[in-house]
Protein backbone atom coordinates (compact mmCIF):
# COMPACT_ATOMS: atom_id res chain seq x y z
CA UNK A 1 0.00 0.00 0.00
CA UNK A 2 1.13 3.48 -0.90
CA UNK A 3 1.36 6.30 1.95
CA UNK A 4 0.46 10.09 0.80
CA UNK A 5 0.93 12.54 3.59
CA UNK A 6 -1.11 16.33 2.38
CA UNK A 7 -1.10 19.16 3.85
CA UNK A 8 -4.08 20.56 4.36
CA UNK A 9 -5.08 23.89 4.32
CA UNK A 10 -8.87 24.66 5.32
CA UNK A 11 -8.34 28.61 5.30
CA UNK A 12 -11.51 30.54 5.91
CA UNK A 13 -15.12 30.69 4.58
CA UNK A 14 -16.25 27.99 2.82
CA UNK A 15 -12.79 26.73 2.86
CA UNK A 16 -12.90 23.65 5.84
CA UNK A 17 -16.71 22.28 3.84
CA UNK A 18 -14.91 22.01 0.67
CA UNK A 19 -11.80 20.27 1.58
CA UNK A 20 -13.59 18.07 4.05
CA UNK A 21 -15.47 17.48 0.84
CA UNK A 22 -12.16 16.48 -1.50
CA UNK A 23 -10.64 14.59 1.70
CA UNK A 24 -13.76 12.32 1.65
CA UNK A 25 -13.28 12.13 -1.87
CA UNK A 26 -9.80 11.01 -1.32
CA UNK A 27 -10.55 8.66 1.56
CA UNK A 28 -12.87 6.78 -0.84
CA UNK A 29 -10.01 6.66 -3.58
CA UNK A 30 -7.82 5.23 -1.06
CA UNK A 31 -10.14 2.29 0.12
CA UNK A 32 -11.13 1.72 -3.81
CA UNK A 33 -7.76 1.41 -5.00
CA UNK A 34 -5.30 0.48 -2.31
CA UNK A 35 -3.90 4.27 -0.92
CA UNK A 36 -3.41 5.61 2.22
CA UNK A 37 -3.67 9.43 2.36
CA UNK A 38 -2.70 10.69 5.52
CA UNK A 39 -3.95 14.28 6.23
CA UNK A 40 -2.39 16.76 8.50
CA UNK A 41 -3.69 20.27 9.41
CA UNK A 42 -2.16 23.34 8.21
CA UNK A 43 -3.90 26.61 9.91
CA UNK A 44 -3.44 29.46 7.71
CA UNK A 45 -5.39 32.65 6.35
CA UNK A 46 -7.88 34.91 8.59
CA UNK A 47 -8.37 31.82 10.98
CA UNK A 48 -4.55 31.78 11.60
CA UNK A 49 -4.18 35.55 11.97
CA UNK A 50 -7.37 35.11 14.58
CA UNK A 51 -5.17 32.55 16.45
CA UNK A 52 -1.85 32.83 16.20
CA UNK A 53 -1.70 37.06 15.02
CA UNK A 54 -0.33 36.24 11.95
CA UNK A 55 -1.52 34.59 8.91
CA UNK A 56 0.85 32.36 7.92
CA UNK A 57 2.79 31.27 11.38
CA UNK A 58 6.29 29.10 10.07
CA UNK A 59 4.95 25.96 11.99
CA UNK A 60 2.08 25.58 9.19
CA UNK A 61 4.55 26.54 6.83
CA UNK A 62 6.61 23.87 7.65
CA UNK A 63 3.85 21.55 7.71
CA UNK A 64 3.47 22.51 3.96
CA UNK A 65 7.26 21.94 3.21
CA UNK A 66 7.72 18.60 4.57
CA UNK A 67 3.98 16.91 2.63
CA UNK A 68 4.05 15.41 -0.10
CA UNK A 69 1.26 17.63 -1.62
CA UNK A 70 -1.01 20.64 -0.50
CA UNK A 71 -4.44 20.55 -0.74
CA UNK A 72 -6.23 24.69 0.05
CA UNK A 73 -9.54 25.67 0.28
CA UNK A 74 -9.33 29.16 0.34
CA UNK A 75 -8.70 32.36 2.49
CA UNK A 76 -9.70 35.38 3.34
CA UNK A 77 -12.59 36.99 4.62
CA UNK A 78 -14.53 41.06 5.10
CA UNK A 79 -13.89 40.94 8.46
CA UNK A 80 -9.87 41.16 7.79
CA UNK A 81 -10.21 44.37 4.99
CA UNK A 82 -8.72 46.81 7.58
CA UNK A 83 -5.45 44.73 8.69
CA UNK A 84 -2.55 45.97 7.55
CA UNK A 85 -1.12 44.61 4.01
CA UNK A 86 1.47 42.02 5.94
CA UNK A 87 -1.24 40.40 8.47
CA UNK A 88 -4.42 40.05 5.22
CA UNK A 89 -4.97 36.48 5.15
CA UNK A 90 -3.85 36.31 1.28
CA UNK A 91 -0.10 37.11 2.36
CA UNK A 92 -0.58 33.53 3.66
CA UNK A 93 -1.68 32.47 -0.07
CA UNK A 94 0.76 33.80 -1.82
CA UNK A 95 3.69 33.02 0.75
CA UNK A 96 2.97 29.09 0.91
CA UNK A 97 2.90 29.66 -2.95
CA UNK A 98 6.53 31.78 -2.94
CA UNK A 99 7.94 29.43 -0.03
CA UNK A 100 7.17 26.15 -2.17
CA UNK A 101 8.34 27.79 -5.20
CA UNK A 102 5.17 27.06 -7.33
CA UNK A 103 5.84 29.04 -10.51
CA UNK A 104 3.40 27.38 -12.21
CA UNK A 105 -0.30 27.75 -12.17
CA UNK A 106 -2.81 25.29 -13.93
CA UNK A 107 -6.03 26.54 -14.36
CA UNK A 108 -8.41 23.90 -16.67
CA UNK A 109 -11.29 25.34 -17.81
CA UNK A 110 -13.64 22.47 -19.55
CA UNK A 111 -17.07 22.88 -20.42
CA UNK A 112 -19.00 19.87 -18.96
CA UNK A 113 -21.59 18.20 -21.69
CA UNK A 114 -24.17 18.37 -18.43
CA UNK A 115 -23.55 21.86 -18.07
CA UNK A 116 -23.72 23.13 -21.71
CA UNK A 117 -27.19 25.04 -20.38
CA UNK A 118 -25.51 26.44 -17.51
CA UNK A 119 -23.13 28.74 -19.33
CA UNK A 120 -24.07 31.43 -20.02
CA UNK A 121 -22.34 31.79 -23.52
CA UNK A 122 -24.82 31.67 -26.41
CA UNK A 123 -23.17 28.92 -29.00
CA UNK A 124 -20.97 27.26 -25.81
CA UNK A 125 -19.18 24.16 -27.29
CA UNK A 126 -15.96 22.51 -26.82
CA UNK A 127 -14.36 24.45 -24.54
CA UNK A 128 -11.59 23.26 -23.21
CA UNK A 129 -9.07 25.81 -21.91
CA UNK A 130 -5.56 25.41 -19.85
CA UNK A 131 -4.63 28.68 -18.16
CA UNK A 132 -1.00 28.50 -17.41
CA UNK A 133 -0.30 31.42 -15.17
CA UNK A 134 2.94 32.61 -13.77
CA UNK A 135 2.49 32.10 -9.95
CA UNK A 136 5.27 34.03 -8.09
CA UNK A 137 6.65 36.51 -9.73
CA UNK A 138 5.25 39.50 -11.88
CA UNK A 139 3.30 42.64 -9.92
CA UNK A 140 2.37 40.49 -7.13
CA UNK A 141 5.86 40.04 -6.23
CA UNK A 142 7.24 43.21 -7.31
CA UNK A 143 8.73 45.94 -5.42
CA UNK A 144 5.63 47.93 -3.66
CA UNK A 145 4.78 50.50 -1.30
CA UNK A 146 3.85 54.12 -0.34
CA UNK A 147 5.18 57.36 -0.86
CA UNK A 148 4.16 61.26 -1.85
CA UNK A 149 3.52 62.36 -4.94
CA UNK A 150 2.33 65.49 -7.27
CA UNK A 151 -1.31 63.87 -7.02
CA UNK A 152 -0.84 63.40 -2.76
CA UNK A 153 0.10 60.08 -1.65
CA UNK A 154 0.99 57.41 -4.25
CA UNK A 155 0.72 53.25 -4.08
CA UNK A 156 2.71 51.24 -5.95
CA UNK A 157 3.65 47.81 -6.92
CA UNK A 158 6.69 47.02 -9.76
CA UNK A 159 5.85 44.93 -12.53
CA UNK A 160 8.74 43.38 -13.91
CA UNK A 161 9.68 39.86 -15.43
CA UNK A 162 13.27 38.47 -15.39
CA UNK A 163 13.95 35.90 -18.89
CA UNK A 164 14.42 32.67 -17.01
CA UNK A 165 10.51 33.52 -15.19
CA UNK A 166 9.41 33.51 -18.47
CA UNK A 167 11.46 30.89 -20.26
CA UNK A 168 10.14 27.98 -17.33
CA UNK A 169 6.83 28.78 -17.45
CA UNK A 170 6.38 29.23 -21.52
CA UNK A 171 7.57 25.47 -21.24
CA UNK A 172 5.10 24.35 -18.81
CA UNK A 173 3.05 25.90 -21.14
CA UNK A 174 4.63 24.19 -24.69
CA UNK A 175 4.61 21.22 -23.21
CA UNK A 176 0.92 20.71 -22.08
CA UNK A 177 0.53 21.92 -25.26
CA UNK A 178 2.19 18.98 -27.23
CA UNK A 179 0.00 16.69 -24.30
CA UNK A 180 -3.27 18.83 -25.80
CA UNK A 181 -4.48 20.07 -29.03
CA UNK A 182 -0.78 21.96 -29.70
CA UNK A 183 -1.59 25.27 -29.25
CA UNK A 184 -0.48 28.52 -27.01
CA UNK A 185 -2.07 31.77 -26.68
CA UNK A 186 0.49 33.88 -25.12
CA UNK A 187 -1.30 36.76 -23.66
CA UNK A 188 0.10 40.14 -23.33
CA UNK A 189 -0.08 43.88 -23.22
CA UNK A 190 3.32 44.24 -25.61
CA UNK A 191 2.25 47.22 -27.30
CA UNK A 192 2.62 49.50 -23.78
CA UNK A 193 4.29 47.72 -21.49
CA UNK A 194 8.16 46.85 -21.59
CA UNK A 195 7.58 43.48 -19.55
CA UNK A 196 5.76 42.24 -22.30
CA UNK A 197 8.00 43.00 -24.60
CA UNK A 198 10.43 40.77 -22.85
CA UNK A 199 7.52 38.14 -21.92
CA UNK A 200 7.56 38.03 -26.00
CA UNK A 201 10.56 37.69 -27.03
CA UNK A 202 11.20 34.88 -24.71
CA UNK A 203 8.35 33.24 -25.22
CA UNK A 204 9.31 33.01 -28.96
CA UNK A 205 13.04 32.11 -28.74
CA UNK A 206 11.79 29.27 -25.91
CA UNK A 207 9.08 28.03 -29.21
CA UNK A 208 12.28 27.62 -31.30
CA UNK A 209 12.17 24.14 -28.92
CA UNK A 210 8.83 23.17 -29.80
CA UNK A 211 8.11 23.55 -33.27
CA UNK A 212 5.41 21.09 -33.34
CA UNK A 213 3.38 23.35 -31.20
CA UNK A 214 1.53 26.22 -33.00
CA UNK A 215 2.00 29.64 -31.05
CA UNK A 216 -0.27 32.97 -30.84
CA UNK A 217 0.62 36.51 -29.38
CA UNK A 218 -2.67 37.56 -28.26
CA UNK A 219 -3.33 41.50 -26.44
CA UNK A 220 -5.06 41.03 -22.79
CA UNK A 221 -7.65 43.50 -23.61
CA UNK A 222 -8.73 41.33 -26.79
CA UNK A 223 -7.94 37.71 -25.14
CA UNK A 224 -10.72 39.02 -22.86
CA UNK A 225 -13.01 39.67 -25.72
CA UNK A 226 -12.47 36.37 -27.79
CA UNK A 227 -12.73 34.08 -24.42
CA UNK A 228 -16.50 35.43 -24.07
CA UNK A 229 -16.68 35.69 -27.95
CA UNK A 230 -15.48 32.14 -28.85
CA UNK A 231 -13.36 30.69 -25.75
CA UNK A 232 -13.16 27.17 -28.35
CA UNK A 233 -10.22 28.31 -30.17
CA UNK A 234 -7.82 28.07 -27.10
CA UNK A 235 -6.18 25.47 -26.17
CA UNK A 236 -3.00 26.27 -23.72
CA UNK A 237 -3.39 30.22 -22.62
CA UNK A 238 0.00 31.40 -20.74
CA UNK A 239 0.66 34.54 -19.29
CA UNK A 240 1.85 36.65 -16.28
CA UNK A 241 0.47 36.93 -12.89
CA UNK A 242 -2.09 39.07 -12.65
CA UNK A 243 -3.61 38.64 -16.28
CA UNK A 244 -3.47 35.30 -15.71
CA UNK A 245 -5.68 35.86 -12.32
CA UNK A 246 -8.20 37.39 -13.77
CA UNK A 247 -8.47 35.85 -17.44
CA UNK A 248 -8.86 32.83 -15.43
CA UNK A 249 -12.37 33.98 -13.72
CA UNK A 250 -13.24 35.04 -16.39
CA UNK A 251 -12.57 31.70 -18.34
CA UNK A 252 -14.18 29.93 -15.28
CA UNK A 253 -17.66 31.66 -15.84
CA UNK A 254 -17.03 30.73 -19.74
CA UNK A 255 -17.80 26.66 -18.20
CA UNK A 256 -20.83 27.41 -16.32
CA UNK A 257 -19.27 28.70 -12.50
CA UNK A 258 -16.26 29.58 -10.80
CA UNK A 259 -17.06 26.87 -8.43
CA UNK A 260 -16.04 24.15 -10.32
CA UNK A 261 -12.98 25.04 -11.55
CA UNK A 262 -9.76 23.13 -10.21
CA UNK A 263 -5.87 24.20 -9.97
CA UNK A 264 -2.84 23.19 -9.77
CA UNK A 265 0.13 25.18 -8.68
CA UNK A 266 3.64 23.00 -9.20
CA UNK A 267 7.28 23.40 -10.29
CA UNK A 268 9.53 20.87 -11.27
CA UNK A 269 9.35 18.70 -7.96
CA UNK A 270 6.03 16.72 -7.42
CA UNK A 271 5.16 19.13 -3.96
CA UNK A 272 2.69 21.28 -5.01
CA UNK A 273 -0.02 22.64 -3.55
CA UNK A 274 -3.61 22.45 -5.25
CA UNK A 275 -6.39 24.49 -4.67
CA UNK A 276 -10.10 25.93 -6.51
CA UNK A 277 -9.54 28.82 -8.18
CA UNK A 278 -12.77 30.70 -6.13
CA UNK A 279 -12.19 32.37 -2.88
CA UNK A 280 -13.36 32.14 0.61
CA UNK A 281 -17.03 33.28 -0.47
CA UNK A 282 -18.05 34.73 3.17
CA UNK A 283 -21.59 34.93 2.74
CA UNK A 284 -22.30 31.20 2.08
CA UNK A 285 -20.12 30.12 4.39
CA UNK A 286 -21.36 27.28 6.94
CA UNK A 287 -24.71 27.04 5.27
CA UNK A 288 -23.87 23.90 3.11
CA UNK A 289 -24.43 25.66 0.05
CA UNK A 290 -21.20 25.95 -1.57
CA UNK A 291 -20.11 23.58 -4.70
CA UNK A 292 -17.38 21.00 -3.90
CA UNK A 293 -16.25 20.34 -7.41
CA UNK A 294 -13.46 22.77 -7.65
CA UNK A 295 -11.65 21.18 -4.76
CA UNK A 296 -12.73 17.81 -5.56
CA UNK A 297 -10.81 17.80 -8.70
CA UNK A 298 -8.04 19.71 -7.28
CA UNK A 299 -7.93 16.47 -5.30
CA UNK A 300 -7.96 14.57 -8.89
CA UNK A 301 -5.29 16.97 -10.49
CA UNK A 302 -2.99 16.45 -7.56
CA UNK A 303 -3.52 12.10 -7.71
CA UNK A 304 -2.09 12.99 -11.33
CA UNK A 305 0.58 15.46 -11.15
CA UNK A 306 1.94 15.04 -7.62
CA UNK A 307 1.86 11.22 -7.23
CA UNK A 308 1.55 9.71 -10.37
CA UNK A 309 -1.83 8.40 -10.14
CA UNK A 310 -3.28 8.75 -12.92
CA UNK A 311 -6.64 6.18 -13.32
CA UNK A 312 -7.21 7.37 -9.74
CA UNK A 313 -7.45 11.05 -10.92
CA UNK A 314 -9.77 9.93 -13.90
CA UNK A 315 -11.74 8.33 -11.49
CA UNK A 316 -12.70 11.61 -9.81
CA UNK A 317 -13.34 13.28 -12.72
CA UNK A 318 -15.37 10.60 -14.26
CA UNK A 319 -17.69 10.36 -11.04
CA UNK A 320 -17.97 14.17 -11.38
CA UNK A 321 -18.90 14.48 -14.80
CA UNK A 322 -21.46 11.21 -13.82
CA UNK A 323 -23.00 13.26 -10.94
CA UNK A 324 -23.63 16.78 -13.17
CA UNK A 325 -25.35 14.21 -15.84
CA UNK A 326 -27.60 12.72 -13.50
CA UNK A 327 -28.57 15.86 -12.98
CA UNK A 328 -27.12 17.47 -9.38
CA UNK A 329 -26.95 20.77 -9.28
CA UNK A 330 -25.53 23.02 -6.39
CA UNK A 331 -26.89 26.13 -6.04
CA UNK A 332 -24.41 27.86 -8.31
CA UNK A 333 -25.43 25.93 -11.29
CA UNK A 334 -29.06 25.94 -10.88
CA UNK A 335 -30.87 24.80 -13.92
CA UNK A 336 -34.24 24.79 -14.24
CA UNK A 337 -36.34 21.61 -13.51
CA UNK A 338 -33.52 20.43 -11.42
CA UNK A 339 -33.60 19.98 -7.81
CA UNK A 340 -30.60 22.24 -6.13
CA UNK A 341 -28.97 19.80 -3.62
CA UNK A 342 -25.81 20.97 -1.02
CA UNK A 343 -22.42 20.73 -0.19
CA UNK A 344 -22.27 17.52 1.49
CA UNK A 345 -25.04 15.63 -0.83
CA UNK A 346 -22.93 16.66 -4.15
CA UNK A 347 -20.10 15.27 -2.51
CA UNK A 348 -22.20 11.59 -1.13
CA UNK A 349 -23.43 11.45 -4.81
CA UNK A 350 -19.74 12.14 -6.15
CA UNK A 351 -18.55 9.48 -3.76
CA UNK A 352 -20.90 7.19 -4.51
CA UNK A 353 -20.01 7.41 -8.16
CA UNK A 354 -16.48 6.10 -8.03
C1 LIG B 1 -6.49 33.33 -6.93
C2 LIG B 1 -6.89 34.37 -5.92
C3 LIG B 1 -5.62 34.88 -5.23
C4 LIG B 1 -4.73 35.48 -6.29
C5 LIG B 1 -5.89 35.88 -4.08
C6 LIG B 1 -6.81 35.31 -3.04
C7 LIG B 1 -4.62 36.36 -3.46
O1 LIG B 1 -7.62 35.38 -6.52
O2 LIG B 1 -5.89 32.32 -6.54
O3 LIG B 1 -6.80 33.53 -8.10
O4 LIG B 1 -4.90 36.66 -6.65
O5 LIG B 1 -3.84 34.79 -6.75
MG1 LIG C 1 -8.14 35.01 -8.55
Amino acid sequence: MSKFHIAVIQGDGIGPEVTSAAMQVLQKIGERYNHAFEFTQSVCGGCAYDRYGEPLPQESLDICLQSDSVLLGAVGGPQYDGLPYEKRPERALLGVRKAMELYANLRPAKLFDALASVCPLKHAANIDIMVVRELIGGIYFGEKGMRTGKYGREGYDVMCYGELEVERIARTAFELAQKRRGKVASIDKANVLKTSGLWRQVVHDVHADYADVQLEDVLVDNAAMQLVRDPSQFDVIVTGNLFGDILSDLASQCVGSIGILPSASINDTTRGLYEPIHGSAPSIAGKDIANPIATILSAAMMLKYAFNLSAEGDAIERAVETTLAQGARTADLAQDGLPVIGTREMTERIIRNI
